[in-house]
């Protein structure tokens, strides 16, 4: 079945609780955190204190995407804040200290994964694999919500799809930027099983329409 992940980035700060119950009573499958260092990608968002906040006011899924320097230094706050997934970008460190943030997160009893940007290459999500819940591929380049879909990250979202079929079947294979009743069909028919969505969903009028929509 496919999952919808709506992304708080575009949910009014001001009024999170009663946001992220939209897309709670909407039908959502997990909420998506974006945590941002101005740093890593220029665009600075939130931190533990806030996923904390959250944890107290949801029993949704916390899907915590961190696209932040060294994330071997935080991932183990952002568990204890309460976040269920946290996955941590490739290129954010060496591969030792990635498998070292992987373990520190399994290590917490959560679910890890890994996130590769548009210009990292497919294989660079294999020496992690094994330690994966979930491989992240985004469809934008990170830092901000409602960008345009990158059509040309298809090839590597098959790909990666081939590697998670062939070495490690639980892992779930998420998309992140510009997804929209336009581009749902074709990272599904490429092999997502979770899709992100921050502006298409609290863009739309009917909120539980839309997350129906994008299952495409
Ligand atoms: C971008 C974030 C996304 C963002 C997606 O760096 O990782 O999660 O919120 O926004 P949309 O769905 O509007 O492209
Ligand atoms: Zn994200």
């Amino acid at each position: 079945m496919i999952k919808i992940a709506p992304s708080i980035l575009s949910a009014d700060f001001a009024n999170l609780e009663r946001d992220i119950r939209k897309v709670s009573d909407g039908g959502a499958d997990y909420l998506h955190v974006d945590v941002m260092d101005g740093n890593f990608v220029p665009n600075i968002t939130i931190g533990v204190p806030v996923v904390k906040s959250i944890r107290a006011a949801t029993d949704m899924v916390l899907d915590v995407h961190l696209m932040i320097d060294r994330p071997v230094r935080y991932v183990e706050a952002f568990c204890k804040a309460g976040a269920d997934i946290v996955t941590v970008h490739v290129e954010a460190d060496t591969e030792e200290n990635t498998r070292k943030a992987l373990e520190l997160i399994r290590g917490c009893g959560k679910k890890a994964g890994v996130v590769v940007k548009p210009k990292t290459p497919a294989e660079a999500v294999l020496p992690f694999l094994d330690l994966c819940s979930m491989i992240l591929v985004m469809t934008v380049e990170p830092g901000f919500g409602g960008q345009s879909f990158m059509a040309d990250m298809m090839p590597k979202l098959r790909t990666i799809r081939g590697y998670i079929d062939e070495k490690n079947p639980d892992c779930e294979l998420e998309v992140d930027g510009g997804i929209a009743p336009g581009t749902c069909k074709t990272v599904i028919e490429n092999g997502a099983n979770v899709l992100v969505a921050g502006s298409a969903v609290y863009g739309a009028a009917d909120i539980p329409g839309r997350i129906r929509e994008l299952r495409g």
